[in-house]
Formats: C-alpha cells, sequence, structure tokens
C-alpha cells in the first residue's frame, strides 16, 4: 500500500479532522554537517582565504538550537575525512548540510555526493546543482541557454587565450569557482589588456582554477533569496509562507557597496567585517524599489534556481547593467545562514520569519523528500510524479502534487 493510500485509510477510520501540520512520525536524529572556522584542517595548497566559506561556531549552535527546539536530537558532524566514520557512528535519519567541501572542481557537492553514497537524507540542493552552483562559468553558461539575463563573459583557463572581441571594458575578473568575495576587491576591475593579463594570470596562479571574466556591471547590487517546491506547503510547519507555485520569494535586499572597505566590489574583505564595524556594506531589505523591479529580481531569482536545479532554498546575486537592467551575478545553493548577520537570514527577519522557522523550513522540505514526514493535508490535487524529481536515493517513490 502506498502512502497515498495509507493516509487516506487512516482519514476514513478517523472522525479527527486532517492535521492541519505536517507530522514527523517521530523525532529525528538530526546531524549537522558543517566546515568549522578554525577547526577543520585546511588542504596545505590552498590560498591563504581558504576557509574563508567555512562557519563560525556560533552559527552551528544556533542551527544545532533551532532543530532541537521542534523535539529533535541534533548533532554536529565536521565535514572533513573522518565524516564517512563519524555518519557510520552517529546513523543519522537526516543530515543538515551546510558544508562547504574542501578541494577539488565541486567541492560543495562532496557531503552530498557521499551522503548520496551511504543513502542518507540530507537538506537543500543534490550534487549535481551544488556542483553546477559552486562553478560561475557553467552556471552563466546554464543561463545563457534559458535566456536569462548575465553579462558577457569568457573564462580563461591558460590566461593566454585571445579575449573576445564581445566583451567591452572595464571588465571584472574573478576566480570561477570560489565564494564569500574570494579573490575579489578593487583590483578586479580591469580598465585595459594589459590589468586584464595580470589579474587573470593572479587568479589561476593563486586558486588553481580558471578565471572568470565579465562586463563590469556599475549599477546598484541586490541579492534575493527563494525557498520551497511546488508542494511545499504541504510539508511546512508554516504553508502560507508559500505562494500557488510552491515558492516563497523573500524580500529583495540591496547591498548598499559606495562606502565599503572595496568601494564598488563587495569582496572579501568587505564580508570578513562584523554587521557593526566600519567599512562594512549597507544592508537594505525591503530594497527602495520600483515593485515593478522587485517581482523582475524575485522572478529572476526563482528561474535561476530552477534552471540549475536548485531544491529547496538557494540565494541569487545581482547587480544593474549601465542601462538600470539586472543581470544575474551567481547563485548560491547553499547560502549562508549566519544569524543576524547572513544575507537570508537578514532577508527572512524583514518580513518576521525567524532564524528558527528558516532553519525548521529548510529541515522539513529536506525531510518531505525522503518521507520521513506525512503532509499536512491531502490537497485537492491529483498526485502527478514529476520525473525530474524522481524518487531520492531508492527511497519509496515520492509522491508530487500538482494542480490538473
Ligand atoms: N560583473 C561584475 N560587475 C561588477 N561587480 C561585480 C561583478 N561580479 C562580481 N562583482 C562584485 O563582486 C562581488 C562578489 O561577486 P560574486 O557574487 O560573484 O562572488 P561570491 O564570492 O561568490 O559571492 P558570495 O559571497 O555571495 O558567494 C559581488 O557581490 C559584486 O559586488
Ligand atoms: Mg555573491
Amino acid at each position: 500500500m502506498d502512502e497515498i493510500s495509507l493516509i487516506e485509510e487512516e482519514q476514513e477510520e478517523s472522525d479527527k479532522p486532517p492535521s492541519i501540520r505536517p507530522r514527523p512520525a517521530r523525532s529525528w536524529r538530526v546531524a549537522v554537517i558543517a566546515n568549522v572556522k578554525g577547526e577543520t584542517p585546511l588542504p596545505f595548497d590552498g590560498p591563504e582565504d581558504a576557509g574563508a566559506e567555512f562557519d563560525r561556531k556560533e552559527t552551528i549552535q544556533a542551527i544545532l538550537s533551532a532543530i532541537q527546539s521542534d523535539g529533535h536530537q541534533a548533532i554536529f558532524l565536521s565535514a572533513d575525512d573522518n565524516l564517512p566514520f563519524a555518519l557510520r557512528d552517529v546513523q543519522p535519519d537526516i543530515c543538515f548540510n551546510i558544508s562547504e567541501g574542501l578541494s577539488g572542481d565541486a567541492r560543495e557537492a562532496q557531503v552530498p555526493a557521499l551522503l548520496e553514497l551511504f543513502r542518507i537524507p540530507y537538506t537543500a540542493s543534490r550534487v549535481l546543482a551544488n556542483a553546477i552552483a559552486l562553478d560561475k562559468t557553467m552556471t552563466k553558461r546554464i543561463w545563457r541557454d534559458h535566456g536569462l539575463p548575465i553579462a558577457e563573459f569568457q573564462e580563461f583557463v591558460s590566461g593566454c587565450e585571445p579575449v573576445s572581441p564581445v566583451l567591452k571594458y572595464p571588465l571584472f575578473v574573478k576566480p570561477s569557482r570560489e565564494g564569500t568575495g574570494m579573490g575579489m576587491d578593487s583590483q578586479s576591475i580591469v580598465g585595459n589588456e594589459k590589468q586584464l593579463r595580470r589579474r587573470v594570470n593572479w587568479v589561476i596562479q593563486k586558486y588553481h582554477q580558471p578565471a572568470l571574466v565579465e562586463e563590469y556591471l556599475p549599477g546598484r547590487e541586490f541579492t534575493i533569496g527563494v525557498l520551497g517546491r511546488i508542494d511545499a506547503a504541504s510539508y511546512s510547519p508554516h504553508p502560507g509562507y508559500y505562494r500557488e507555485d510552491g515558492f516563497h520569494r523573500f524580500p529583495v535586499l540591496e547591498v548598499d557597496n559606495t562606502q565599503t572597505v572595496t568601494p564598488g566590489v563587495y569582496g572579501h574583505a568587505a564580508k570578513s567585517l562584523a554587521w557593526d564595524e566600519a567599512g562594512v556594506p549597507g544592508f537594505i531589505c525591503p530594497a527602495d524599489v520600483d515593485p515593478v523591479l522587485a517581482q523582475s529580481l524575485q522572478d529572476l531569482a526563482l528561474q535561476a534556481h530552477l534552471t540549475i536545479g536548485a531544491l529547496d532554498v538557494s540565494r541569487s546575486d545581482f547587480r544593474l547593467d549601465a542601462q538600470g537592467q539586472p543581470r544575474l551575478l551567481e547563485i548560491n545553493s547553499l547560502p549562508g545562514l549566519t544569524p543576524g548577520f547572513s544575507d537570508l537570514c537578514v532577508m527572512a527577519n524583514a518580513e518576521g520569519i525567524t532564524y528558527q522557522d528558516l532553519i525548521l523550513e529548510i529541515l522539513y522540505l529536506g525531510a518531505s523528500r525522503f518521507d520521513l514526514l506525512q503532509p499536512a493535508h491531502i490537497p485537492e490535487f491529483s498526485p502527478v510524479r514529476v520525473a525530474a524529481f524522481e524518487a531520492p536515493l531508492g527511497r519509496s517513490n515520492h509522491i508530487w502534487y500538482k494542480p490538473e
């Protein structure tokens, strides 16, 4: 008997109204998997800012507390090469994954790949989307293929490639596979080929990866988070968060870079400052933007999420071009979750979603992909199997609901 028949039978037998909350069958043992600043060993051949994306202990403690507040057991596991053994010891029901990975061209996909190998449920995006999102060039190729607005770009692998005649100075040079502003400061903006070659070679040598060169986008900077899935409302403790299409769009957050340590660029130096330190950017949420622009940014963030196959949560960064049109910069499939500081937490806070609720939404969305909880109610939709989201990890097939 499949899950739906079971639930239907349960409802027929009972006079009780259907639950308005999704129900975990029991409390879960949740492993929060992360790399910790100052604790996770760094690769010996990495750049000096390797580990910049790692989380602070306080962030992990906040996630553990949020999960425990819902009655679950929560255990921290370090995302290092001892993880396979720790997973075998702990036997988690589900992992809350925020790990950055340690090395390689798809480091943010390392832990999801391991969890798939062990058939352990986990939250947020799966292997391919995490690998794509880390690689800004691959992401842009996919977005270009889907007609999403991006700046013109070229990837330099050796540094000797002829510069594409399509690119017009000033240009912006960055590592193709890093985050947290690594390798980005005012020197990233180059005005001629001599500066371009120097910066491209610096990126390739320092970060051991291709350099991505884009047209410089001079306009305002925004970031927008997306949470949900087509059936999110059925599995959420807060179904009201989600629109009919199953997605929540967070309010637009503007990053004001005009007065920062690296003026005009939200680079690593600016991202390393505490919110009350001098030189930190301004964060305005909801941003003071025309409602048409706000809607367009939110729609683009959702398209950016869907086209790379991201799951449940992501945050996309934008800049306006010289004509005031939004251009997608990149997507974060594992957006930072530092309470009160990370962009996604600031957006949630701006509309009254508590940190605890944000963490539990991500956890419940993940758990629902692995049949760890029953939906709150059976919507009056016919169940359809959405091939693109076939049941992960060989567990019983998961039903997705879609209006007829
Ligand atoms: N083409 C561009 N034109 C102008 N500024 C840019 C461009 N690309 C990046 N920047 C600046 O550099 C910052 C960092 O770029 P980007 O978002 O690609 O890197 P990141 O390190 O992956 O960011 P995150 O910390 O969000 O993961 C942007 O927020 C923006 O200020
Ligand atoms: Mg960014």
